[in-house]
């Protein structure tokens, strides 16, 4: 597949190209076509050095969604609709994947429930009609996720209301072996699981954790 990774400059979109790569086509991008060429080569360096093989490319944000099978939004929450409105123009049929968590951090970091209820839902609303949002991978703190440690192992909580949309967001999350997906439901219930970003991040800072990342039992 063809695997559109916007705002794929920053912390979490490394993280999905470097174990994405192997077996599918990543397409990093940006706002700027430059900074997207830089890091899709630092990526594909990265993946040398543990011996991996990977096909990643650089684009402005709109080519690298045009092309794609699925655009994995890697984006903070107040940008995400500017994003939404440059691409528009080449969305049609892509599976489009929100980890995106509406928070602040004042005393302590707290979820901001967005108008339509989560991020997830704001996002579905600005799609054209028939495509299908898959909420997912809020809880993976994504310095584990590009250490490509075989040893850490959690669990992804995914929600959506599309069955195909949501079997090809599982079939994905299963290729990253440290990754188990969970069935969570429809989106409606999207910011269960986004919320408990900030509930992570509270525990990190309260009880010197380290990226901490959640797995059911
Ligand atoms: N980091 C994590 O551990 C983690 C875990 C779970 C979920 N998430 C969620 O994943 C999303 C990305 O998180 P992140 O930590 O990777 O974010 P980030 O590194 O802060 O930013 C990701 C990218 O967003 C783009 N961006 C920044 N400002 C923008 C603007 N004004 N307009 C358009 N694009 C802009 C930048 O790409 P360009 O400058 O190249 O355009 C940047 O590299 C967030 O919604 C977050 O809640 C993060």
């Amino acid at each position: 597949m063809r695997i559109a990774v916007l705002g794929g400059t920053g912390e979490i979109g490394e993280g999905f190209a470097l174990h994405w790569a192997e077996k599918h086509h990543i397409r990093i991008g940006s706002r700027k076509v430059d900074k997207a060429e830089a890091a899709a080569e630092r990526f594909n360096e990265t993946l040398a050095i543990f011996g991996r093989k990977g096909d990643i490319q650089g684009f402005d944000n709109r080519t690298a969604a045009e092309e794609a099978d699925v655009i994995i939004l890697t984006i903070p929450y107040e940008h995400v609709s500017g994003v939404i409105d440059f691409v528009r123009p080449v969305l049609s049929d892509q599976n489009i994947v929100s980890p995106v968590v509406p928070m602040t951090r004042g005393e302590y970091f707290e979820y901001n429930t967005p108008a339509r209820g989560s991020a997830a839902q704001e996002i579905q609303a600005m799609l054209p009609e028939g495509m299908n949002v898959v909420a997912a991978f809020h809880t993976v703190a994504s310095r584990r996720l590009c250490s490509l440690d075989p040893a850490f192992q959690c669990d992804v909580m995914i929600c959506g209301d599309d069955r195909r949309s949501k079997e090809v967001i599982i079939d994905l999350t299963n290729e990253i072996e440290c990754l188990r997906p969970l069935d969570v439901g429809p989106l409606a219930l999207a910011s269960t699981i986004e919320s408990l970003t900030p509930l992570l991040l509270n525990i990190a800072v309260l009880n010197h954790l380290k990226d901490p990342s959640i797995k059911v039992l």
